[in-house]
């Protein structure tokens, strides 16, 4: 009897808070830990998690001017979740499972390049620079080369963000590669494939968010199993193991 009780207790308590989460996280008050974070963010100073971000540079950070800030999470398939009644902390691996796999993950990268600074104020599309989505599995991040077609003349006339791009081209005199640190890191067994998506007409911010309006590129969705095959199920595409996996 007693048993059974610590059970419905257990059970009660995972259903409050994870809906609580749910409906609190996406009304973008937070749950207490994120809350800290955001105050951090705010005050500009650093917490714990807040310090694994890099220090904003003097550009804007917020949406320019004739861009309206939609928030990051703004067209994401499912808010990103499983299913509706997700536990939000469970799919997110909020508390539990290994970081890089969690919503709002988002790596400190060795130059602060600023998705704001070139696909808004720039008006850069994403194809420009990720060149190949529409044509492979994967999506490559653009080689220093790339980025010198304007940084041998663009600088900057803010001190910061031209101390980024100098790091740019210092990788690019020592014919070094940027060592970008991975924002989406999926398991092995699987098998992920940019084309098709692209050409069956999913768009990038049903998948990654408004990336423009990203100072540092995080992850918006938890990318589960349940996430892809909802979307698979309702564009009536193949649900099958094996596409997906190996
Ligand atoms: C000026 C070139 C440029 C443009 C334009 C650009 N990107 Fe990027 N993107 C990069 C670079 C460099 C990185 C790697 C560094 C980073 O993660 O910030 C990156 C990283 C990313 C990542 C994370 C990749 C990972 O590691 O998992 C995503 C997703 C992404 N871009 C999507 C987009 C989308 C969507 C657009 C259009 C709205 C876009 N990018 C426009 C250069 C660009
Ligand atoms: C189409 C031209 C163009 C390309 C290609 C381009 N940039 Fe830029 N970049 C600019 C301009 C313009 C600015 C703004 C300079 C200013 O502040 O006036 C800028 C600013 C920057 C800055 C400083 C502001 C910030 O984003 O933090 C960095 C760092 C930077 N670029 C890195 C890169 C990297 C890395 C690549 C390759 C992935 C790249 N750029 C490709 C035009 C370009
Ligand atoms: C159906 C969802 C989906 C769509 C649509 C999508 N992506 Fe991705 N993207 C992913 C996943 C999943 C990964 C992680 C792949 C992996 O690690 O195997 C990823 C990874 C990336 C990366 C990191 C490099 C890589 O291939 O691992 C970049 C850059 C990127 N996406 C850019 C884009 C751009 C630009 C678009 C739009 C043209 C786009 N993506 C559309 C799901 C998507
Ligand atoms: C927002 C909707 C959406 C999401 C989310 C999504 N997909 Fe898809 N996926 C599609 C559509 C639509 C197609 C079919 C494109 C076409 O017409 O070929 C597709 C096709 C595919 C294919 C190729 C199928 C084939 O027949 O070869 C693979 C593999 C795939 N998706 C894997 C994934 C994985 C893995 C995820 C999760 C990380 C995912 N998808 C998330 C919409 C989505
Ligand atoms: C649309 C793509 C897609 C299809 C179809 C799909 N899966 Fe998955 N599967 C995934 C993704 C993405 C993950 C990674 C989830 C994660 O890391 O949380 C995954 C993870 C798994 C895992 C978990 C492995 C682990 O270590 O936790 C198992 C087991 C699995 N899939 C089995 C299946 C079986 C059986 C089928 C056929 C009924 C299937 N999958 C169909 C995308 C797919």
């Amino acid at each position: 009897m007693k048993r059974s009780f610590r059970y419905l207790f257990i059970i009660a308590v995972s259903f409050f808070v994870g809906t609580f989460g749910v409906l609190v996280d996406d009304g973008q008050l937070c749950l207490a830990g994120d809350k800290a974070v955001a105050q951090a963010q705010q005050a500009g100073g650093s917490s714990s998690t807040a310090g694994e971000q890099p220090a904003s540079l003097g550009i804007p950070q917020q949406s320019l001017p004739g861009y309206p800030a939609q928030g990051v999470r703004t067209g994401v398939f499912n808010d990103g979740q499983a299913a509706l009644w997700d536990l939000h902390i469970i799919d997110h691996f909020r508390y539990f499972g290994p970081a890089q796999r969690a919503r709002g993950h988002r790596p400190e990268q060795p130059i602060n390049f600023s998705h704001i600074v070139h696909v808004q104020g720039n008006k850069m599309e994403c194809q420009y620079c990720h060149w190949n989505v529409s044509k492979s599995p994967y999506a490559a991040i653009p080689d220093v080369e790339l980025c010198m077609g304007c940084h041998k003349m663009v600088g900057s006339a803010d001190p910061a963000a031209n101390a980024e791009i100098e790091k740019l081209k210092q990788y690019w005199a020592k014919g070094e590669p940027i060592p970008w640190k991975k924002v989406h890191v999926m398991p092995d067994y699987l098998r992920f494939n940019h084309k098709r998506h692209v050409k069956g007409g999913v768009t990038c911010h049903e998948c990654h968010g408004q990336v423009g309006e990203m100072p540092v590129v995080e992850r918006v969705s938890s990318m589960k199993m349940g996430w892809c095959i909802d979307c698979h199920r309702q564009r009536g595409t193949s649900i099958d193991c094996a596409t997906c996996h190996h």
